[in-house]
């Protein structure tokens, strides 16, 4: 044996060495039946094991990719001594499950501590992609601690339809609009969906797979620079292979994830977040990653951090420009490089340095794109929260997202108790509304969707579209997609179902909505509330049986993340009892 190895076996106590490095029966059996894989001996020979979680799945489009990104990583564990093992998880993709990928976020996060914990691993890499597959992963492999690295996989390139830029998401709610004003023909919408999904990857806007991946970059968990790089850049594959060499220098140097995701991170997470104009999602996920690893977050940090950031990226929704664009003006370095002042720059991150460190020597390349700090897009463009009598646990807007005049708003509600009301009534020429009524969306929230779907951003009706009205205000105890934009709240706490003031909403009471003031108000009496509470009845999903009983039994709010209940907090990485 050489020096090297002596000294590794030394100085390492791998989880993995559990397994491993008996004699006995049971180190027969671990080992026995891996080999029939072909692994030769010395990968058992106390080498850090890596687990590489792929999110890959045909039927996740924008994770199509992963499965031979999962062999680039391979390729840059075994360089680095490692022994790389492959495991698949359950793959959420959102634009085709129903009735939302939501709903299975706290499944896939079982899933993926599951796994972790209960083989073999010293180390983990994810590979992640579309919306919920990378927090989903997160708050599996948070719940175990061990040392973990993300991929992100990267967006696509820009889509290109009649010579323009077209964005991933956000196009499709500009053609909605344009549909219902006749303005574009059928076989014009048909070009536009060949043209916005050119190659593999993600949504190219900064939607909410684009901000998971800032995400994962800003508290510290890929290599620099990683969120931006467009799935089929081959400076991807780099990433992929470099990050797993470091996957296995982070198992020898013991960064755990909870050295990483400090208090710091995530406020440096809330504080990117809101300069690049990122998704409303980003608080739903980052409240219940913190809740994994006990660091104390709450909803008013995302106002009290983000709400007065300034918006320094140029992308759409908030913006024109794509993440291609992005990636070749600089990509997150330069907006961290920026902010310097307002980060916690020595954070660690998972290459060993400082973010800080990490980002000193970034160049911006295109200032139209990312601008200056002192010379930003917008003054302020992070989440606000809101408070009042409509929700007593906050709600959120994106005011980068939003119109300036409905800024303060006062009307009239128009009310749909359900989706499906929505549906119904909303292009029936009958419906009282004007372009100063508030559109209200009751039941869409986690437990009575179930899961909290993305259909806040309600489309306006279309007798109001051919007049010319492009926004209204929207209130909703839902969600809405990242690509998304207008004057919309969102994740109203507590929801409808479950006896917030939100149920007890009736046609024609006043709504008010005031920004500035964060505030959102129902001109209702308290005396008419609490009779009105008498009789309402809850329209909270009801199932006898499987996954969705235990969901809807016992996913929290909004404001706490929308975790189960018994996730919070982790249970470690300890090894249990023999299975045989
Ligand atoms: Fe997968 Fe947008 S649909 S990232």
């Amino acid at each position: 044996m050489t020096d090297h190895k002596n000294m590794r076996k030394k100085t390492l106590k791998l989880r993995s060495s559990t397994w491993f490095s008996g004699k006995d029966k049971m180190g027969f059996v671990h080992r026995s039946w891996l080999r029939n894989q072909g692994h030769p001996d010395h990968m058992f020979d106390g080498r850090p094991v890596i687990g590489i979680c792929n999110t890959w799945s045909e039927l996740t489009p924008c994770n199509g990719h992963l499965r031979d990104f999962a062999d680039i990583v391979k390729k840059g564990v075994y360089e680095a001594g490692g022994f790389p093992l492959e495991f698949p998880v359950m793959s959420l993709g959102e634009t085709i499950m129903k009735p939302t990928t939501m709903l299975w976020r706290n499944l896939v996060s079982m899933d993926v501590e599951e796994t972790i914990r209960g083989n073999p691993l010293d180390g983990v890499v994810l590979l992640t992609g579309c919306d919920k597959t990378t927090p989903s992963t997160l708050m599996g492999a948070a719940s175990v601690d061990l040392p973990t690295i993300v991929v992100p996989g990267g967006p696509m390139l820009n889509g290109k339809w009649k010579g323009n830029n077209v964005g991933s998401g956000t196009l499709v709610w500009q053609l909605s609009e344009e549909i219902k004003k006749k303005s574009i023909s059928v076989e014009d919408l048909n070009q536009a969906e060949i043209c916005s999904s050119r190659s593999a990857g993600h949504c190219m806007t900064m939607g909410t797979a684009s901000s998971m991946a800032t995400m994962v970059e800003a508290l510290g968990l890929t290599l620099p620079g990683a969120s931006a790089i467009p799935a089929v850049d081959s400076r991807k594959k780099v990433l992929a292979h470099l990050s797993g060499n470091r996957i296995v220098e982070m198992v020898k140097e013991d960064i755990k994830m909870s050295k990483i995701l400090t208090r710091e991170a995530f406020e440096n997470s809330i504080m990117i977040n809101a300069a690049v104009g990122g998704s409303t999602n980003h608080v739903i996920h980052l409240l219940a990653v913190a809740r994994r690893v006990g660091v104390e977050l709450d909803l008013m940090d995302f106002d009290d951090l983000g709400s007065k950031m300034p918006l320094l990226l140029n992308l759409m929704p908030s913006g024109d420009y794509l993440m291609e664009d992005y990636f070749y003006a600089g990509g997150l370095p330069v907006i961290i490089k920026e902010m310097d002042d307002q980060l916690h720059s020595n954070a660690l991150t998972v290459n060993g340095k400082s973010i800080g460190d990490n980002c000193e020597s970034a160049i911006c390349y295109n200032n139209k794109v990312i601008s200056k700090y002192e010379k930003p897009f917008q003054e302020t463009a992070g989440i606000v929260v809101l408070q009042g009598n409509l929700c007593s646990d906050g709600a959120v807007i994106k005011p980068s997202a939003a119109s300036e005049k409905l800024m303060q708003h006062k009307g009239k509600a128009v009310v749909f108790e359900s989706i499906e009301e929505y549906h119904r009534l909303i292009d029936d020429p009958m419906l009282e509304i004007d372009e100063n009524s508030v559109m209200v969306l009751k039941n869409v929230g986690p437990v009575a969707y179930p899961g909290m779907a993305e259909v806040g951003n309600m489309d306006l009706p279309k007798k109001l579209i051919k007049k010319g009205i492009t926004d209204m205000l929207r209130i909703s105890d839902g969600r809405m997609s990242g690509t998304a934009y207008g004057t919309v709240v969102l994740h109203i706490s507590p929801e409808a179902a479950i006896g917030g003031t939100l149920g007890l909403v009736e046609n024609g009471d006043i709504i008010e909505l005031d920004v500035p003031k964060k505030r959102l108000h129902l001109h209702v009496s308290d005396q008419d509330l609490n009779s009105r509470r008498k009789t309402y009845v809850s329209q909270a999903t009801k199932k006898t049986r499987g996954y969705v009983r235990m969901y809807v039994e016992h996913v929290e709010q909004a404001h706490l993340g929308c975790d189960f209940d018994y996730l919070k907090g982790s249970s470690g990485q300890e090894v249990s009892r023999d299975s045989h």
